[in-house]
């Protein structure tokens, strides 16, 4: 007899990223622009640090809020930097941040702001918690505004979801974006949890706006999967007000329990790594991409992490999908991330051989779905 699962699995459906990522890794000789891991390994250095913890024992249960050396050393680089918080928690990537973060602040019923189009996890994460995504339209140009915010909030709105850089749009928000958001909230009484695991990768010089440079009870999520290539070694942190924190690490206690023992040690190292190389490769790629397509394509250029979100030609970024994964492309569409489904995501986490030839097959696809 096959026994009944929760009613919660029927509401979530598999990320469509991986499904699409499945059929790339089926299939070698093609393309794959489907998903956002760096394609840098960890630097050396920092894989060190790493091995010499293993070889050294340190291969227990740690802290439940992370070992005191990280702790320290992440609280004065990121204060040092302008962002106000007053305790932060070493999670299980910026994902396992987000969901604790979730648990912390939402009960069953309350509804959460999340801007579209959005990361997979934002809505899913939100119903696994009981709660409700209300999604905010944010096209064409994925600016953020009071107008496109003020109608969606109802006495059940408890938290907005922000991602900076965003993923799938690559759109950075500037200060004043923020303040609008921080206005928002302290009006309404809703929590921020702004996602900032790209904030390394922000392109043309622009400085960085952290949600918490802003407002000083935002919870922050990031980590060291996009900045130092470790997205297998699950770590990040969330900085937020201490009575967040204190919730969010009871629950980790009985869920994660503690973030990988020997990916802290090795962040330790990663904290001082420059990648200003690698970022600039990314910028490069970014330029590449866009220059290469901007004259078949609307599209955003974007200001930071390594997505373009172009218009699939025709308006039915599924049917443009399925025919550049006929040629071996694997891309994602746009409905993955949104509500709608007229664009698609190109990850530009690859090599400028696979995203020549990517140009070529995109560019040849356009004119035949106008
Ligand atoms: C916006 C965003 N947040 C979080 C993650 C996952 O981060 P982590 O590996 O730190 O959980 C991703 C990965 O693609 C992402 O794009």
């Amino acid at each position: 007899m096959k026994k009944d699962l929760s009613r919660r699995v029927t509401e979530i459906l598999p990320s469509g990223i991986r499904r699409i990522f499945d059929i790339a890794c089926a299939n070698p000789d093609g393309i794959d622009l489907s998903i956002g891991d760096p394609d840098f390994d960890v630097p050396y250095p920092i894989k060190k640090s790493a091995i010499r913890a293993i070889d050294a024992g340190f291969n227990s249960y740690v802290s439940t809020r992370g070992i005191p050396e990280l702790r320290e050393k992440l609280i004065a680089r990121l204060q040092g930097k302008g962002l106000q918080f007053e305790d932060i928690l070493i999670t299980a990537g910026a994902t396992g941040g987000y969901y604790l973060a979730m648990l912390a602040v939402i009960s069953p019923g309350d509804e959460v702001l999340v801007l579209d189009p959005y990361f997979v996890s934002y809505a899913n994460v939100v119903i696994m918690c009981g709660g409700k995504p209300v999604f905010v339209d944010t096209y064409p140009d994925f600016d953020l505004s009071e107008a496109c915010l003020l109608p969606h909030i109802t006495p059940k709105t408890k938290a907005i979801v922000i991602n900076n850089p965003g993923n799938p749009t690559g759109v950075v928000y500037s200060a004043d974006e923020l303040k609008i958001v921080a206005d928002i909230s302290n009006r309404f009484g809703l929590h921020i949890i702004s996602d900032e695991v790209y904030d390394k990768f922000v392109f043309d010089n622009v400085p960085f706006v952290s949600m918490s440079e802003v407002a000083d009870d935002a919870v922050v999520v990031s980590g060291f999967s996009k900045s130092s290539g470790m997205t297998g070694w699950r770590l990040g942190y969330a900085t937020a007000p201490k009575h967040i924190i204190d919730a969010m690490a009871t629950f980790q206690q009985y869920s994660y329990v503690c973030a990988n023992s020997v990916a802290q040690k090795a962040a330790i190292t990663a904290i001082d790594f420059d990648i200003t190389e690698y970022v600039a490769r990314y910028q490069a790629r970014r330029d590449k991409l866009y220059e290469g397509l901007k004259d078949n394509f609307s599209m955003r250029k974007p200001g930071g992490a390594f997505y373009l979100f172009p218009k699939a030609p025709g308006g039915d970024a599924e049917a443009f999908v399925k025919a550049a994964i006929q040629q071996k492309l694997f891309i994602i569409p746009g409905n993955v991330f949104s509500e709608k489904n007229t664009h698609f995501r190109i990850a530009f986490s690859a090599g400028d051989d696979d995203l020549d030839r990517a140009v070529d097959i995109l560019n040849g696809l356009a004119s035949g779905f106008r």
